[in-house]
């Protein structure tokens, strides 16, 4: 039986998501978008290049959210950015409203599904829609940890003079600047990152690693002003397809995920980055390891951003 994957949100990340889908014959594809023809186009333009890409996925674009029925996985990119005069409070309601219509649409349609949620704020985004839907925590999850590792990695590399795809490299905690690098386990196929930097460097291998990690929290405001209008969207568009490649084959990958805790690193009823299986049901389970004090801390400031988002949102009504 063919597997289907609906795009909610027919924006920059996900055209780039439709894409990548449809190249890799992953799925069938829907975009829905309220933009009235914004997804039909899309989609026709993708549909029209198969020939040339060979891939015979089926792709179509609606403005109706009936186009969810018999969805495997559901990706959600739909909200505003951020524009200028706009307080992170009507940021935090524009976008809640958006999201809970969202979720109403997809219990509706696609109760079955799996749900990614790439929308900002993360952490809250994520949280809504699954008080909205009530789907089980395992298959409602968030993207952020697999775009900011893979972030990571690629900055170590560029210093390390190394290919990207064997550097091993997580980012944990919420999405945002409290984001919680683990370097202690960063490695080049094994061979331990920061050892390469203090051999590399010397004394200054601390100052370097200290600018990767900055750069790293702050790697998509860095896309937004070189940018200046929108925000990235190749990345994170390949970051949610590496999660649903991992869901839909059912291979036990093991990614960074914004996932429900359930106590796991000393968490109760929040959902943060950190290391989970996905498999057929989404998130398998929560790969739980010790943390050292320093990353403690830093977990600990970072679940207090992600409570205050959640609780800020609630505040607002939802
Ligand atoms: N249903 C469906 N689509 C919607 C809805 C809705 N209720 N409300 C808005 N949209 C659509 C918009 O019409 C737009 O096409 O969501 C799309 C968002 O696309 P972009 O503005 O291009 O945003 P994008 O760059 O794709 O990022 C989407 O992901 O990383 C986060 O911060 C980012 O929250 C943002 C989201």
């Amino acid at each position: 039986m063919r597997r289907k994957i609906a795009l909610i949100g027919g924006g920059q990340i996900g055209g780039v998501l439709a894409q990548l889908i449809a190249a890799k014959e992953l799925a069938d594809v829907v975009m829905v978008d309220i933009v009235e023809g914004l997804p039909q186009g899309k989609m026709l333009d993708i549909a029209e290049a198969a020939h040339i890409g060979r891939y015979d996925s089926s792709v179509n674009g609606s403005n109706s959210y009936e186009a969810l029925e018999n969805s495997d996985i559901c990706i959600v990119t739909a909200g505003v950015p951020r524009k200028p005069g706009m307080s992170r409070d009507d940021l935090l309601s524009i976008n809640s409203k958006i999201i809970s219509s969202v979720a109403e649409n997809i219990k509706k349609y696609a109760p079955n599904s799996i749900v990614i949620v790439i929308s900002n704020p993360l952490d809250a985004m994520v949280t809504l829609m699954q008080k909205v839907t009530q789907f089980p925590h395992n298959r409602v999850i968030g993207q952020a940890g697999v775009l900011d590792s893979s972030r990571f990695a690629t900055f170590l590399a560029w210093e390390l003079n190394v290919s990207a795809k064997d550097v091993h490299a997580m980012v944990l905690g919420g999405h945002g600047d409290t984001m919680v690098p683990i370097i202690r386990y960063a490695n080049v196929n094994g061979v331990p990152a920061q050892e390469l930097l203090e051999r590399k460097h010397g004394e200054k291998a601390k100052d370097i690693l200290d600018a990767i990690i900055k750069r790293t929290r702050d790697a998509g405001g860095e896309v937004v002003a070189l940018l200046k209008t929108g925000s990235a969207f190749y990345s994170p568009a390949a970051a949610a397809v590496e999660m649903a490649e991992a869901i839909l084959k059912n291979q036990r990958r093991v990614l960074a995920i914004a996932a429900f805790l359930n106590g796991e690193f000393g968490v109760s009823g929040y959902y943060m980055g950190v290391p989970a299986i996905l498999g057929e049901n989404g998130a398998e389970s929560v790969l739980e390891f010790q943390l050292n004090e320093e990353e403690k801390q830093m977990f600990e400031v970072s679940l207090n951003s992600v409570k205050k988002n959640v609780e800020d949102m609630k505040r607002l009504g939802f």
